[in-house]
């Protein structure tokens, strides 16, 4: 008999202006004391949700970078535990929130953050994180993943467990209006990896397949116009939601090549994460081609174009370099990106299982 299984352990609300009442959304989730984890370039927004929601909010830490790294997480856990903070608001991108979910983990068990790595190491709750995501792209404000950089290592290192994930996630697409178009376009991109390395995942299962296909469709149809025009409201508020499916579906069907390959360039040489992504994407679809059978032609149907090819048009047409060669990436990486993504927790549920070689072809065929 075949089994199966879902579960979100986030509450997600989602409206127009809906981080206006944030302070209805944490007394509803019984959160009070909590201290708003932002960056420099999101801090006058967050400030706005400080004063709105002051009877729940102590203060802002302001200080994290694009690449989060393990020194940071430690700074923040330290400032937690100074205010007396009990619980953390992440308002920011992927950074901010996978910062947020990794300082959690440092407050809430002994050791050191690197003891933590892997999956499924961490096995009861952990101090309370809820999200305010203010970019559509990582599902971060969803998923069981926190991903922060080792600068030692040059290395991304991956958290993986369902208690990772937020308590709750609050959606408010006005705070994606003012979005520039390059971020927009990086960010969606990398919504839309999750949401085909889901589907094609080994691990994929119905439930997941269905909020993978929604999300993909979306993504598909509305990214060019919010690349095109940050103000519009449709394109925006459907890419919130449908980046929030594709962090849904890959917290149960994980994720794949591309991403073993994207984390690899993002520590190695800080290409952005989404940019990675969108390089990478379509050079896995073809390498996982042979394998992906039936689930081929649904994602061609999703897209209404061959998958591969409308990929690459798709971030060719929102303005993305197509070759990790513009990317800062130079020929002498690609082994050492090969050797560092075979090691990542993303290829365990990649479809065709990929040897050394396989991966340093596919970043050949990238550069
Ligand atoms: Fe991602």
């Amino acid at each position: 008999m075949e089994f199966t299984e879902f579960r979100v352990k986030t509450r997600v609300v989602a409206g127009w202006n809906l981080s206006g009442s944030l302070d209805i959304e944490l007394a509803r989730a019984d959160l009070e004391r909590g201290l708003v984890v932002t960056d420099p370039g999101v801090l006058p927004l967050a400030e706005r949700l400080l004063s709105a929601a002051h009877h729940r909010l102590i203060g802002v830490y302001d200080s994290v970078t694009p690449n989060s790294e393990v020194g940071q997480v430690e700074q923040l856990a330290d400032r937690a535990r100074e205010e007396g903070a009990r619980f953390l608001l992440a308002v920011g991108g992927g950074s901010v929130i996978d910062t947020a979910k990794a300082a959690a983990i440092v407050l809430t068990e002994d050791g050191h953050l690197l003891d933590h790595q892997g999956v499924n190491v961490l096995n009861r709750p952990l101090f309370p994180v809820a999200a305010v995501p203010t970019t559509a792209g990582t599902g971060s404000e969803v998923t069981g993943y926190a991903v922060i950089r080792d600068k030692g290592a040059a290395s991304k290192v991956v958290f993986t467990s369902e208690w990772l994930a937020p308590v709750l996630a609050v959606l408010d697409p006005a705070l994606t209006l003012g979005l520039p178009p390059g971020l927009t376009a990086a960010t969606g991109m990398d919504a839309l990896t999750h949401a085909v390395e889901a589907y094609l995942s080994n691990r994929a299962g119905p439930f997941s397949d269905a909020l993978a296909l929604a999300a993909l469709e979306t993504i598909y149809r509305y990214l060019p116009q919010a690349v095109r025009d940050g103000s519009d409201r449709e394109a925006r508020w459907h890419l919130l939601i449908a980046s929030c499916q594709a962090g849904m579906a890959i917290s149960w069907a994980m994720l794949g090549c591309c991403h073993a390959l994207a984390h690899a360039c993002g520590g190695w040489r800080e290409v952005p994460h989404g940019v990675a992504n969108a390089i990478l994407l379509p050079h896995c679809l073809e390498y996982n081609r042979p394998v992906a059978e039936t689930r081929w032609w649904t994602l061609a149907d999703a897209m209404g174009a061959d998958p591969v090819k409308g990929v690459a048009a798709l971030a060719r047409r929102i303005g993305l370099p197509t070759r990790l060669s513009e990317v800062g990436v130079t020929e002498s990486d690609l082994e050492p990106l090969a050797e560092s993504a075979i090691l990542d927790g993303s290829i365990y549920t990649n479809p065709r299982e990929a040897t050394l070689e396989e991966l340093a072809e596919i970043l050949r065929a990238a550069y």
